[in-house]
């Protein structure tokens, strides 16, 4: 056993905003037609049951979330809370290693492992109730950079 502890794993800079709507289109003309943000990629995920179209926040992005499945997360969430914003995604180094320190702090998880997500990026949840009523995602890029 050594006595150097691990580098404490932390989140941020903030990578982007969830935010879940019921129509895409509709969403990509208010962000893109009526605010004027730049749109920065679209994608789906098949493994999140979502389409996402990920503006240019500047420094951050702003991922608007349809869902493609009722009874998938954004379908549920829609379903009861309406359209809005879902969850504040941090970027990390290692979301491996950053998701067992959450853990290892005693905040609950909605994965024990890292997960695929939108652009290429590893991601995992941790629960609204253990982080002030704000579901937090954790994203390590994919190592060409993916999307900016
Ligand atoms: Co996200």
């Amino acid at each position: 056993m050594t006595d150097t502890p691990d580098p404490l794993p932390h989140l941020g800079p903030v990578d982007h905003i969830g935010i879940a709507v019921r129509d895409l289109e509709a969403g990509k003309h208010l962000y893109g037609e009526v605010f004027g943000l730049r749109l920065v990629f679209e994608d789906e995920v098949p493994t999140e049951r979502v389409r996402v179209a990920a503006f240019d926040g500047g420094g951050m992005k702003l991922e608007l979330l349809q869902s493609t499945d009722p009874d998938g997360p954004i379908g549920r969430f829609v379903e009861k809370r309406g359209e809005g914003i879902h969850h504040v995604c941090y970027r990390v180094d290692d979301v491996a290693a950053t998701l067992k320190h959450l853990q290892a702090q005693g905040l609950r998880t909605l994965d024990d492992e890292p997960r695929p997500g939108a652009g290429g990026c590893r991601v995992a949840f941790i629960h609204p109730k253990s982080a002030g009523g704000v579901l937090v995602e954790i994203s390590q890029p994919p190592a060409e950079g993916g999307h900016a």
